[in-house]
C-alpha cells in the first residue's frame, strides 16, 4: 500500500500531521459554525454530469487565456496569507511550484516573502493581491512595488473591510508573523492577550469605509488590470462592471469571512449570466477535484483558483506538494475531460452538468 497521496484530499492529512495545532487550524479553519466551510463542497456533490460518448478524445487541450495569459490549464493558486508558517520556503516556493505547472499565483498582500523576493525567485506568472489599509499611502506603495516587479494584475480583495470570527484561532490565541512587505513601514506584530492577533491587526490596519467609489483611487495609482475577489450576487458583479474591473472572482474568502454566505458554486451561474462575458469571471472555494473544476467551467467560469489544498501541499511537501496538488488536479480535469467528451476546455458546455436548480425545472 502506497502512503504516497492519490488525491488532494489527502495532503490535509499530511498537513495537520506536519504542522503545530495553532497553524493548522489557522489554514484550515472558517468562519463561526462553518456552515459555508462545509457547503463550498457539499454544494460541488450535488452537481451531478451529462457525459457525451463517442467523441474523439485521443488528445485534450486543458490550456487557456486568462486576461491574455496562457496557462497549461484553468487551475491557479489563490492568494493566502503567511505561507511561512506552513513551510519555510513560503511563497517562493509557491511561485515556484506554479512557474513549473505553467500557471498563475496571486500572491497575498499579507505574505511572508516580499513582492521582490517572489518576483525575483522564478518566472512563475503572478498577479498581487491587495486589501485597502487606512494609510492609503501604504496601499499605493505596494501596489507599485508590484507592477515595478513585473506583477501583471492587482486583485483587490472586497469581502474583508473586517476579518471574519475565526473561533479556533481566538482560542489558539494565533500570532501571525510580521508581514514582510510591510518591514520598515508598520509593524504587524500586534500583542494580543485577547484572541487571535491577525484579527487585531486586521482591525486596526483594515480601511472598512472603502467602498465603490474609491476604485477610482485605485485605479489612479496603478496601471495594471483591476480583478476584484468577493463577489456573490449580480448586484455586485454590475457594479464591478461599472467601475471598470477587468476580471471578477466569485469568492467566500474559503468560507473565513461571513459564515452562511452561498457556497461560490451555487451562485457562479448568475453572476456569469449578469456580466454577460464583458470580463472574466473565475471562481474558488471548495474545489477539491478535477471534476469541480469541470464543474465550475460547465457553469461559466474561466477558471478556478485553489486556495488551503495548496497550503496543504506546502505544508507537507514545500514546493514539490504544491506542484503535485496543481498537477493532481490537472490530471483529474484531464480525465474528467475525456469521460464527459471534452477534447477542448471551450467543449466545456452548460449542457454537460446538471444541478439542483434544473431538477427542479
Ligand atoms: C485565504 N484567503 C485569502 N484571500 C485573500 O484575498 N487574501 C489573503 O491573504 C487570504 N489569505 C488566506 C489564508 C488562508 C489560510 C486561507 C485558507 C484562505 C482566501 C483564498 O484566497 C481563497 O478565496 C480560498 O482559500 C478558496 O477556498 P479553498 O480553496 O481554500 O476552499
Amino acid at each position: 500500500m502506497t502512503t504516497e497521496p492519490v488525491n488532494v484530499n489527502e495532503f490535509q492529512g499530511l498537513a495537520r500531521q506536519a504542522l503545530p495545532k495553532m497553524y493548522y487550524d489557522f489554514f484550515a479553519g472558517g468562519a463561526e459554525d462553518q456552515h459555508t466551510l462545509k457547503e463550498n463542497m457539499e454544494a460541488f456533490r450535488r452537481i451531478t454530469f451529462r457525459p457525451r460518448v463517442l467523441v474523439d478524445v485521443s488528445k485534450i487541450d486543458m490550456s487557456c487565456n486568462i486576461l491574455g495569459y496562457r496557462i497549461s490549464a484553468p487551475v491557479m493558486i489563490a492568494p493566502t496569507s503567511v505561507q511561512k508558517l506552513a513551510h519555510p520556503e513560503g511563497e517562493i516556493a509557491t511561485a515556484r511550484a506554479a512557474a513549473a505547472c505553467n500557471t498563475i499565483m496571486i500572491l497575498s498582500y499579507m505574505s511572508t516573502c516580499t513582492v521582490e523576493e517572489v518576483a525575483s525567485s522564478c518566472n512563475a506568472i503572478r498577479f498581487f493581491q491587495l486589501y485597502v489599509y487606512k494609510r492609503r499611502d501604504i496601499s499605493a506603495l505596494l501596489v507599485q512595488r508590484a507592477e515595478r516587479n513585473g506583477y501583471k494584475a492587482i486583485v483587490l480583495t472586497v469581502d474583508t473591510p473586517r476579518l471574519g470570527r475565526r473561533e479556533a484561532d481566538i482560542k489558539n490565541k494565533m500570532v501571525a508573523p510580521q508581514l514582510k512587505n510591510f518591514e520598515g513601514l508598520i509593524s504587524t506584530e500586534l500583542d494580543s492577550n485577547e484572541g487571535s492577533n491577525i484579527e487585531l491587526f486586521a482591525k486596526e490596519a483594515f480601511d472598512a469605509s472603502f467602498s465603490w467609489k474609491d476604485i477610482e483611487w485605485l485605479k489612479s495609482v496603478t496601471n495594471l488590470p483591476l480583478l476584484v475577489k468577493g463577489i456573490l450576487t449580480p448586484e455586485d458583479a454590475l457594479k464591478a462592471l461599472e467601475v471598470g474591473v477587468a476580471g471578477i472572482i466569485v469568492s467566500n474568502h474559503g468560507a473565513r469571512q461571513l459564515d452562511y454566505s452561498p457556497a461560490t458554486i451555487e451562485v457562479l451561474e448568475e453572476v456569469v449570466q449578469a456580466v454577460g462575458g464583458k470580463v472574466p469571471v473565475l471562481v474558488d472555494g471548495g474545489i477539491r477535484r478535477g471534476t469541480d473544476v469541470f464543474k465550475a467551467l460547465a457553469l461559466g467560469a474561466q477558471a478556478v483558483l485553489v486556495g488551503r489544498p495548496v497550503v496543504f501541499g506546502l505544508a507537507s511537501k514545500g514546493e514539490d506538494g504544491v506542484r503535485r496538488v496543481i498537477e493532481m488536479l490537472k490530471d483529474e480535469l484531464e480525465l474528467t475531460m475525456a469521460l464527459t467528451g471534452c477534447s477542448n476546455v471551450k467543449d466545456i458546455s452548460r449542457s454537460h452538468v446538471k444541478t439542483d436548480r434544473d431538477r427542479l425545472q
